[in-house]
């Protein structure tokens, strides 16, 4: 089995993924970015996110890896949710486990994205950038301010890839990022 992880996020212009937590993109973003949030989800099988973006949306129907410090390692909690505590295994256990093949939508948030991006598991940065500041909020990833996301991605052996694709008049782009050849 070969799993393919991309992670897709939306952020405000100022680098915010959410105004805290429990506040769902789509309350926010663009048409035009859900609708290729939407595309692109209905392409892949398995999706990876933390418990409260997990709760944010629920989707009984998808499979998931929900990170959660309420199991010890790995364990179900519905038929379509799978559990996992990274303080108890390791991520490619949860992989086994899931039978996790193809491609894999890592959904964030912050601690998620910094688990997956630290042990080399993101193959692909899909980031769409709406035109609108929120001055506060959580982060991409935790303690790096969005004037050093590029660095933190780049010191994690990735790169920007082309020019950034406009996705609308209002001027939300999507900017991508892929890991560089070993
Ligand atoms: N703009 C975007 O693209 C985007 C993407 C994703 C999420 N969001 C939004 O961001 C908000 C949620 O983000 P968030 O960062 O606050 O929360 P989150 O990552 O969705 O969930 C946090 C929870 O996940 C579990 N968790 C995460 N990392 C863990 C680790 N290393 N070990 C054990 N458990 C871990 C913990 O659950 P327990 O408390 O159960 O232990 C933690 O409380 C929501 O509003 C969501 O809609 C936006």
């Amino acid at each position: 089995m070969t799993a393919e992880f991309l992670l897709l996020a939306v952020v405000s212009s100022d680098g915010f993924i959410a105004r805290h937590p429990g506040d769902p993109p789509w309350t926010w973003a663009s048409p035009e970015e859900q609708a290729r949030f939407r595309a692109t989800m209905a392409e892949v099988a398995w999706s990876v996110m933390g418990r409260v973006t997990h709760e944010t949306a629920p989707r009984p129907e998808r499979k998931r890896i929900v990170f959660t410090s309420s199991v010890t390692g790995v364990a179900w909690l519905t038929p379509n949710h799978l559990g996992f505590n990274p303080a108890g295994a390791r991520f490619d256990e949860v992989l086994d486990v899931a039978k996790v093949d193809g491609r894999v939508a890592i959904l964030g948030g912050t601690r998620v994205h910094d688990y997956m991006l630290e042990i080399g598991k993101v193959d692909e940065i899909r980031l769409s950038i709406e035109p609108i500041a929120f001055g506060q909020g959580l982060p991409m990833f935790s303690g790096v301010a969005w004037a050093g996301v590029e660095t933190h991605i780049a010191t994690h052996g990735m790169a920007r890839v082309g020019e950034d694709e406009v996705l609308n008049a209002a001027g939300t782009v999507e900017r991508v990022y892929r890991k560089l050849p070993a």
